[in-house]
Formats: structure tokens, C-alpha cells, sequence
């Protein structure tokens, strides 16, 4: 009897992940930042992008501290043109691109009356607009690449729109799900993995103090970052494409 190794699998595929380029958006901070350095740990290069240039810079440096390699650009994505010329230079830098993990992201935690529309539209613009335009811009590269592969770092609000003052952002976060499984029904067929990781609430700079939130109960960053790369490694030909990931603080407590 012949039992198949899920190990051997694994391994065929960490091999193939190792030195592949992927850009990381929102890798200045929060959940960007820890899946940045959780794949630069795994042989990985990354790109990082977001607006603050020193922050970005701190990330690199531990990437290289731990013998990754890592590259960072600046770019608003809130400028039409900023999607675009993050691919460009990201391709540009080892002449590859791999995957993208679309982690930017901005909520303004604000009533829909008390928001100006332009508010409004840069919401829509950075949560939903700017990641479909680097994936439009990164798509022939991906297809390009063995196993390219694209995440998307949306929220359990897009398909349970609970909180208030959140409009923008709901309604930014379901339609990028509904990008997502469309586009992958669309370019199953050309080996680009499409997924959208859906977390809980999450201990990072988004979720300021105001809100009142227990932060001993938000999802640790590094767990979104574990599950991005256990959906960069599926067994064989199985692509992941939706990941809830769920806060359950009693577990916490045990592990205190
Ligand atoms: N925290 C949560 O509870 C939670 C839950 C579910 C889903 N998410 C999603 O997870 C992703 C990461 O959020 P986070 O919690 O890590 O938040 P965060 O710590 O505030 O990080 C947001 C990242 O997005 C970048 N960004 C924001 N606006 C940008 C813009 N206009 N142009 C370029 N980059 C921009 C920021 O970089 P700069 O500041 O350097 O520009 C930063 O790196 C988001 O898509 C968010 O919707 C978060």
C-alpha cells in the first residue's frame, strides 16, 4: 500500500515559494508587517509598500537582520496612478513578481451622515479600487509565474456587516470578496491562486482605544500572517478560497 506523504507535498511546495517575490501591501504596520516578516522568514522576497517610509524602512531592517531580503517602496494608494507604478517597481527590482498580499486597508470609524463624500470615496478607493488595480496591473506577471498567487487581507465584515459607522468600509470589503471569487472563477485556469482571508477583530493600530475594544481579545497579527502562508501551500492542485478566522479569547486565557 502506498500512502502519499504530505510532507513530500509540502516540501515541493515551500521549495517552489523559496525566492519568489511577493508584494505586500500595508507592510509599513499591523497585520502587513507581520506577514512580511513571517514570509521573508520563509525564504520569501518581499516588496513593502504603504505611505510612511520610515516605518516601512523599520520592517526592512528586520527582514535583513534575520537574513531576509526585502525591498519598500512608497506609494499612496489613494493616488489613481499609485497601484500601477508599485507593480512596475516591483517587477523592476528582481524582474519577477510572484503573488501579491493585498494587506493596505483604512477605516474611518465614522457616521455615513458625518462623512464628506470624498471621505466616502477614499475609503472605496483604498479598500477596494487600489487592490483590484494592482492586481489588474500584476496579473500578467502572476500568470507568468509558477503557482503566482493572490490574497486578499478583507474582513469578516464583508459577509457579516455588523458595526456601525462603517459604511465605506463594508461596503468596500463586499465587494472585494465578490471580486475575488469572480476573478477566481475567471483565471482558474491559469494557475493563479485567488484568495480572500476573512479575520476577526485584530490587535493592530486600526482598532484605536476609542472604540473601547478588550485588546487581550482581538486576534493576534501573527495568526493572519500563519494563515496566509498555510493558503500559499495548499496540497496539490486545491486552491483556498475564502479563510474566516475568528477570535476565541477563553483559548487565550488557557494558554496564559
Ligand atoms: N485590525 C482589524 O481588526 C482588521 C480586521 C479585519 C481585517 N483587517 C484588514 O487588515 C488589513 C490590514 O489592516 P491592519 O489592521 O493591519 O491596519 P493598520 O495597522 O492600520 O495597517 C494598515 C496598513 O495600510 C496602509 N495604508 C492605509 N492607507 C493607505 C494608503 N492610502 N495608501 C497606502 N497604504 C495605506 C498603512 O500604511 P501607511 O500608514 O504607511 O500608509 C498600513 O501599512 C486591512 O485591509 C484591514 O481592512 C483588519
Amino acid at each position: 500500500m502506498t500512502i502519499s506523504s504530505r510532507e513530500s507535498d509540502d516540501d515541493e511546495i515551500v521549495v517552489s515559494r523559496r525566492g519568489a517575490v511577493v508584494l505586500v501591501t500595508g507592510g509599513s504596520g499591523g497585520i502587513g508587517r507581520a506577514v512580511a516578516l513571517h514570509l521573508a522568514s520563509k525564504g520569501l522576497r518581499v516588496v513593502l509598500s504603504g505611505r510612511r517610509l520610515d516605518a516601512l524602512a523599520a520592517v526592512q531592517a528586520e527582514i535583513v537582520e534575520s537574513g531576509g531580503d526585502a525591498a519598500v517602496l512608497a506609494a499612496d494608494l489613494t493616488d489613481t496612478n499609485g497601484p500601477a507604478s508599485l507593480v512596475a517597481a516591483t517587477v523592476a527590482w528582481q524582474g519577477r513578481l510572484d503573488g501579491v498580499v493585498s494587506c493596505a486597508g483604512a477605516a474611518r470609524f465614522t457616521f455615513f451622515n458625518r462623512m464628506s463624500a470624498v471621505e466616502f470615496t477614499d475609503e472605496i478607493q483604498v479598500n477596494l479600487l487600489a487592490p483590484i488595480a494592482i492586481v489588474r496591473a500584476a496579473m500578467p506577471e502572476l500568470v507568468r509565474a509558477r503557482r503566482g498567487f493572490v490574497v486578499f487581507i478583507n474582513s469578516i465584515v464583508s459577509r457579516a456587516p455588523a458595526p456601525a459607522r462603517g459604511t465605506g468600509y463594508v461596503t468596500a470589503k463586499a465587494g472585494l470578496l465578490h471580486f475575488s471569487e469572480s476573478l477566481f472563477a475567471e483565471i482558474r485556469d491559469s494557475g493563479v491562486a485567488v484568495t480572500s482571508i476573512l479575520p476577526d477583530l485584530t490587535d493592530t493600530p486600526m482598532i484605536p482605544d476609542r472604540l473601547g475594544y478588550d485588546r487581550t481579545s482581538l486576534i493576534d497579527p501573527a495568526s493572519i500572517a500563519d494563515a496566509v502562508w498555510f493558503v500559499m501551500t495548499p496540497r496539490g492542485h486545491a486552491c483556498i478560497t475564502e479563510l474566516h478566522l475568528r477570535s476565541q479569547p477563553s483559548l487565550r486565557m488557557e494558554h496564559a
